[in-house]
């Protein structure tokens, strides 16, 4: 491997060190491994329960929607064991409601649950897409926890497909070199390529206009630094990241990709709160309650509680329902939840002017429509 190559596939996120992604982008894989890595994305099982990766992450989509849940016959491999209500069981209404997953994740060694000697939780996630992610976000998951294409890949196969057989390593780069060829649309696709960042869609009607000022005046310098809320936390080419704005507002450093838009606090679609107590040494401990506390049951770091990678918002559209337990079924309720949340900063941070009326929520709407 090349020196640069090598530089390129050492990316440094939130200060975590993440190997491997992107080696591969120096080095395009050829046309028979994109072929095969498809082949095996949409067919291979493994000798498992019969899922392949196509089952959650559909072709139209790279994701999955209620309606295409509901459209499955009963008999079709989605309604697997973390498909159910409860891990194995057999009634199967949370995934026929927002299309979620059990997800099992063992707790930081820190970490510990009130009242219960159980070392790991289980939560519903959603099933986030598989386009543009692959070639553009070295950030994997809800909350991050896989660290490259191909290891995310093996953990998915035992955790979703129970294979009995295990992918060899060719066929785990063959199935990253595929999805990177995934993008929601021919501009995410040119700018994975070298090309122009992506740039926000044109607003034409009045409603439009205020509501892409909403979304993105950012400058902290243009004498109303309370504009741009949502570009505050969906900034940079793939709107998935802090902003200057966010930074001289909030001190949030510029690039943050996990932070909390309060799903888990305000219990955004229900869930169950546990309460975890983190252990800061020296009879220091820290309690939090929460339905699911996202990047810090990664790291143990009470900091990170509640906070959940940023999603893209390319091509967002196209993949309700949305947030990482798919607590909001469509852009309206994700918009009455921003509305709390704006509502809510306002009011604790006392910025005033910083909340969203009913105004802002249809001139938003109105304007994210056209991403
Ligand atoms: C049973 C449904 C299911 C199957 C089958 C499945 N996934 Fe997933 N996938 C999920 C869920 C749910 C998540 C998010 C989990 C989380 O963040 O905790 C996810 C996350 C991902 C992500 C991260 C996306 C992002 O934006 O961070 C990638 C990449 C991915 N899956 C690829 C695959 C591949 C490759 C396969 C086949 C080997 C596969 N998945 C099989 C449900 C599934
Ligand atoms: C404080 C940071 C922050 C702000 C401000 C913010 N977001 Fe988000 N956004 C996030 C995070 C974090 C997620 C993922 C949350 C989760 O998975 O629970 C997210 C997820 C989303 C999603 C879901 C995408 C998907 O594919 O599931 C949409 C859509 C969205 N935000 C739109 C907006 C809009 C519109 C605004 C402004 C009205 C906004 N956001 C303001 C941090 C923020």
């Amino acid at each position: 491997m090349k020196l640069t190559q090598m530089l390129a596939s050492l990316l440094v996120v939130n200060g975590l060190l993440i190997t491997g992604v992107g080696a591969d982008a120096a080095d395009p894989a050829s046309a028979r491994q994109v072929q095969h890595g498809r082949k095996l994305f949409n067919k291979a099982t493994f000798e498992g329960n019969g899922r392949t990766c196509l089952t959650c992450h559909t072709q139209k989509t790279g994701a999955l929607s209620v309606e295409q849940v509901n459209r499955s016959s009963s008999h079709d491999a989605l309604f697997q064991h973390d498909a159910a209500d409860v891990i194995g069981g057999n009634t199967f209404d949370r995934v026929h409601f927002n299309a979620t997953f059990l997800v099992t994740i063992d707790l930081p060694e820190k970490v510990r649950l009130a009242g219960s000697t159980a070392r790991s939780v289980t939560v519903p996630r959603g099933v986030p897409s598989v386009f543009n992610t692959a070639a553009l976000d070295p950030v994997l998951m809800y909350d991050g926890r896989q660290l490259n294409l191909q290891d995310q890949a093996l953990d998915a196969y035992f955790r979703h497909s129970q294979i009995t057989e295990v992918p060899s390593s060719d066929e785990l780069n063959d199935i990253a070199s595929f999805q990177k060829t995934l993008f929601s649309s021919d501009s995410l696709r040119q700018f994975a390529d070298g090309g122009a960042a992506p740039e926000l869609p044109k607003a034409v009607t009045a409603s439009e206009k205020r509501g892409r000022l909403f979304f993105t005046d950012d400058n902290p310098s243009n004498g109303n630094p309370i504009k741009g809320r949502c570009v505050h936390c969906h900034g940079g080419p793939l709107l998935n990241a802090t902003s200057p704005g966010a930074n001289a507002i909030f001190g949030i450093p510029v690039g943050t990709r996990f932070i909390s838009a309060f799903v888990s606090e305000f219990e955004l679609g229900g869930g169950t709160p546990l309460s975890y107590v983190f252990n800061e040494g020296e009879s220091n401990e820290i309690t939090v309650t929460s339905t699911d506390l996202g990047r810090a049951l990664i790291t143990g770091d009470p900091a990170d509680a509640n906070a959940f990678k940023i999603s893209t918002l390319w091509g967002f559209k196209e993949t309700a329902p949305y947030m990482h337990n798919s607590g909001a079924l469509d852009v309206d309720q994700l918009l009455d939840h921003y509305q709390l949340y704006f509502n809510f900063v306002e009011n604790v941070a006392g910025i005033v002017g910083f909340g969203m009326s009913d105004q802002d929520k249809a001139d938003i709407k109105a304007y994210i429509k056209r991403m």
